[in-house]
């Protein structure tokens, strides 16, 4: 059942993983094994057609992330070439694949699928000259594109030969054993060591070793890291599924992301992965922030804390457009691109592009070792341990709170005072605790949004700090619910989107006592005057909205810099909810993989 426990993660679609036992498979063993759907599918038909456990030898499996041709058998890897004696699981786009088919075809080659992927195995046996590795070498040298493959050949038993470009790859050490993976909470259960490969590197691995290459076949040296989380954090503990383990462990996993970074000796914060002296702080004259989704949604929080806090001019970039727009980027500017998994293909582009551009570069990220991070050169960590289901929640607070410590950094190293640092490094501090208090209002979230759970559409709207927020309240409802969700921000509505207002669509809006409340009570009264019900959060303790909504989920009372964390906590709960009423898959919704390491 090993591929069973390396592929179960749940939202990791795309990946790639394999498992190298003793050398010596026989060649009547071989088997491939495809099926649609979850993984269960495939380990019972596994079970039926091969027994579950691999018996002395090697395997590799992919779980596929749809990208040229539908979700089918045919399409699903491994792929193998025309003699079935090549098989490669792959990961990523082969951009030119049709150029490269066209060829093959013209050279009789026939194809069994509609993927990209297939050139690979067919190129691969075209170039063996009796050497695996020079074999998938030399078919990578003709490919343009984004991959992590493993290739496995029934002419080399007990041999894999895996590469990567631009798609995550790392290569687990066990004893005896060796494991090859897209994501390090595939393999967590079997090895705690692991080898990170960078693009371009190439390796074949045996049960007993990897020995890495260049595609020009020169030796590279690379690192053993240890995961530094218990492979625990990677199960259910009890709860029904991994989203709202994520969503109530906040508390713990903010307290692991503030701890030891606030400094109250010196009222400031302690980040030790930005690296740059008081003298190369105050040079910042410009901040980028570039990420994706969720990432991006914490990104325009942090806009906020920097202009307010440090006045650091910020633009949010859509890490998709940032390459491609030219962005303007002087040696003064600092990029942050902000990922959870620190694989994302787009916010990696990113990265390369301001870093040949100049920037001063430092990733917010919660994988250790992961892409971004690496080549960010600076890396804050979140270390909020493994988010396993696909909807980001944890890994948004907590990229908000060190958002927030770092623009206290800057701030202090600008105009911010010793005292109001002090303030606000009482309030960070203070942060699990508020969540928590969010959290005990869990049933009364619960009981609120299975009242909603029937709509159709909805619409969250926010201002000032929690703009962003509104924002990821929408998306969190919209993918895993698949409600169609839209975010906005409350002044907007009467720009257009107001003309869909009607008793049939519920609008949540975001009405806690902060700077703007009263603002956002004229907007509630612009829905309720087009029949839209309204849900607010509000306040605790705060009446004012409550006449006026149909329901209320309270909030703490807390500052601006803190309630985006609180209440994004409320949205979570309230669009998990909805989805299970609504008998949605949760973990894994339809159509989304955890890490996106497509462009
Ligand atoms: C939504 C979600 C996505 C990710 C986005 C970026 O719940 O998870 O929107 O936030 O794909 O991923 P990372 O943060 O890994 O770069």
């Amino acid at each position: 059942m090993w591929y069973r426990r390396l592929c179960r993660t749940p939202g990791s679609p795309g990946h790639v993983v394999g498992r190298i036992e003793t050398p010596g498979i026989p060649r009547l063993d071989r088997k491939s094994v495809k099926t649609i759907g979850k993984v269960a599918n495939l380990e019972k038909r596994t079970a039926e057609q091969v027994g579950l456990e691999l018996k002395n030898g090697l395997g590799i499996a992919h779980t596929r992330w749809a990208t040229h041709g539908f979700p089918s058998e045919e399409n699903a890897h491994p792929h193998l070439d025309s003699s079935g004696r090549f098989a490669v699981v792959h990961n990523g786009i082969i951009e030119n694949y049709q150029v490269l088919k066209k060829h093959l075809q013209d050279q009789g080659v026939k194809f069994a699928s509609e993927t990209d992927s297939e050139v690979l195995s067919h190129l691969i046996a075209q170039c063996y000259n009796g050497d695996l590795f020079d074999a998938v070498a030399g078919a990578l040298k003709k490919v343009t594109g984004t991959y992590a493959i493993a290739v496995i050949s029934s002419e080399h038993p007990g041999v894999m030969v895996v590469a990567r470009c631009g798609s995550p790859l790392l290569v687990g050490v066990g004893s005896g054993e060796m494991f090859i993976a897209s994501d390090a909470a595939a393999i967590a259960g079997f090895t705690r060591q692991v080898i990170y490969l960078n693009d371009h590197d190439i390796a074949l691995v045996t049960s007993a070793e990897a020995d890495i290459r260049s595609l020009d076949n020169v030796a590279v040296n690379r690192n053993v890291s240890c995961i530094d989380w218990e492979p625990e954090a990677a199960e259910k503990s009890g709860f029904d599924h991994f989203m709202l383990k994520e969503i109530c462990e906040q508390p713990e996993a903010l307290a692991n992301t503030i701890r030891g970074r606030l400094d109250t000796r010196a009222a400031n914060a302690r980040l030790n992965g930005l690296n740059l002296s008081p003298y190369e702080l105050a040079r910042i004259h410009r901040i980028v922030i570039a990420a994706c989704g969720t990432s991006m949604h914490a990104g325009m929080v942090g806009r906020y804390y920097f202009e307010d806090l440090a006045a650091i001019p910020v633009d949010v970039e859509q890490a998709a457009e940032f390459r491609y727009r030219n962005p303007i980027i002087q040696p003064d500017t600092l990029v942050i691109p902000v990922s959870q998994s620190g694989e994302t293909a787009d916010t990696l582009a990113a990265v390369r592009e301001a870093a040949n551009k100049g920037a001063i570069v430092a990733a917010v990220c919660n994988v250790v070792g992961s892409t971004i991070a690496r080549e960010s050169g600076r890396c804050i960590y979140l270390h909020a341990g493994p988010e396993i289901g696909v909807a980001s929640t944890k890994a948004f607070t907590c990229q908000v709170s060190v958002l927030l410590m770092m623009a206290m950094l800057l701030g202090r190293n600008r105009r911010m005072s010793y005292q109001a640092a002090l303030e606000l490094i009482a309030e960070i501090e203070n942060i699990p605790q508020l969540v928590r208090e969010v959290l005990e209002t869990r049933s009364h979230i619960e009981t609120v949004a299975r009242k909603y759970a029937k709509a159709d559409n909805f619409f969250y709207i926010g201002r000032g700090y929690l703009y962003p927020v509104a924002l990821e309240g929408a998306l969190k409802l919209k993918e895993i619910s698949y409600i169609h969700a839209e975010g906005y921000h409350a002044a907007e509505l009467k720009h257009g989107p107001i003309a869909l207002l009607e008793d049939k669509v519920p609008v949540l809006a975001l009405a806690n006592d902060l700077p703007g409340k009263d603002k956002m009570i004229g907007n509630i009264q612009e829905c309720r005057a087009r029949c839209s019900p309204v849900i607010a959060t509000a306040t605790t303790g705060d009446l004012e909205v409550e006449d006026m909504v149909d329901d209320v989920i309270r909030i703490p009372r807390c500052s601006q810099y803190v309630a985006p964390i609180v209440t994004a906590v409320a949205l979570q709960l309230f669009a998990y909810y909805i989805a299970r009423e609504r008998g949605c898959e949760i973990d894994q919704p339809r159509n989304l993989a955890k890490s996106v390491t497509v462009e």
